[in-house]
């Protein structure tokens, strides 16, 4: 269905840039992958995160979140931002939890407390450009005998010009970049609502040092617990992700006044939260299957994403 929505907008409008159709693949009010009826989550869709692991993943979180709290007892929120399936209501509802879906749901103009995110930075729409003799052209993507293709443009202007001015600079020539102008919005827009207290995004993601590992980007579709590099195929139907600039995050958080607490593997934090305990709490279970789950979730989350994924605690007036 979509297919054919963005062919004859091509068609109509010329190529069109990738984060418009990103965008529209993942977020069209109708038929956009992350807006339609079908569940995209979990065994029967095409992808797990860690709020599908649970009660192990929350039992922690939560535990970290308490850990927080602590720190400014007097008033406390937890927002989310992208909650999905709202995995993390039951965990955080012992605090005022606010969820924040694509369409559903506004972000507070005054938040004390934390605004959390898991997998939320890597769904954000990403402008694609390419590096050619040290000068950046953006890619848009045409249509050609109804198939989609990259196309690549002028030398970038504007606020995308700006974007790889400051953080392009270490991206191969020949190479392609994606550029994280919604995650620096979002930025913008967490520095003005949170008044006190923290942000918390767990992701993958990389720093400056390993870019050199991904020459040419990092988008990536999934359906069905497949990855597929072409991005391009059947949009509206398969996710499509890229890895988050954690080294520009980290700098853009800083000029918006934000401490950087913690930067460091989802496993890490993870195993300071269970640590007092030794996990007793997360895994204790009367039922002997119940209990075999939770340790094979615990496993999951430490040795398997724990140590893809990156956890990036950022505060203020705390
Ligand atoms: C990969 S999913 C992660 C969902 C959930 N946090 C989890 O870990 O299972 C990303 C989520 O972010 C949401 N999202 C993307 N852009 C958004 C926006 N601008 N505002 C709110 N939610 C958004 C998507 O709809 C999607 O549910």
């Amino acid at each position: 269905m979509l297919t054919g929505i963005l062919a004859e907008e091509i068609a109509r409008r010329g190529p069109i840039s990738f984060h418009e159709f990103q965008h529209t693949a993942l977020y069209h009010p109708e038929h956009g992958y992350y807006r339609r009826e079908r569940d995209p989550f979990g065994a029967r869709g095409d992808f797990y995160t860690a709020e599908q692991l649970q009660p192990v993943f929350g039992l922690l979180m939560a535990r970290t979140v308490e850990r927080l709290h602590e720190r400014m007892p007097a008033r406390f929120e937890v927002v989310e931002l992208g909650a999905g399936r709202e995995e993390m209501r039951s965990y955080f509802e012992r605090w005022s939890y606010q969820a924040i879906e694509s369409g559903r749901g506004q972000l507070p103009a005054e938040i004390h407390g934390l605004v959390f995110g898991n997998e939320f930075l890597d769904a954000l729409p990403v402008h694609l450009v390419r590096k050619k003799g040290g000068h950046f052209h953006e890619v848009s993507v045409a249509g050609y005998e109804g198939k989609f293709q990259y196309v690549e443009g002028p030398c970038v202007k504007g606020k995308l010009a700006e974007y790889l001015a400051k953080h392009g600079q270490h991206a191969p020539d020949g190479g392609l970049v994606e550029a994280h102008l919604d995650a620096v919005q979002w930025l913008d827009r967490l520095s003005a609502a949170v008044k006190q207290g923290f942000v918390l995004f767990i992701d993958y993601g990389f720093t400056e040092r390993e870019r050199v590992r991904f020459p040419q980007g990092t988008l990536m579709s999934y359906w069905r617990h497949q990855a597929d590099e072409d991005v391009l195929c059947k949009p509206g139907e398969r996710d499509i992700t890229s890895h988050v600039p954690f080294t520009m995050l980290i700098d853009e958080a800083k000029e918006r006044g934000f401490l950087v607490e913690r930067y460091e593997s989802l496993a890490q934090l993870l195993l300071d939260a269970g640590e007092p305990d030794q996990f007793a709490n997360v895994l204790e279970s009367q039922n002997e299957q119940e209990a075999a789950r939770r340790r094979g979730q615990l496993k999951t989350l430490l040795y398997g994403m724990g140590e893809t994924f990156r956890v990036l605690l950022l505060s203020r007036g705390v």
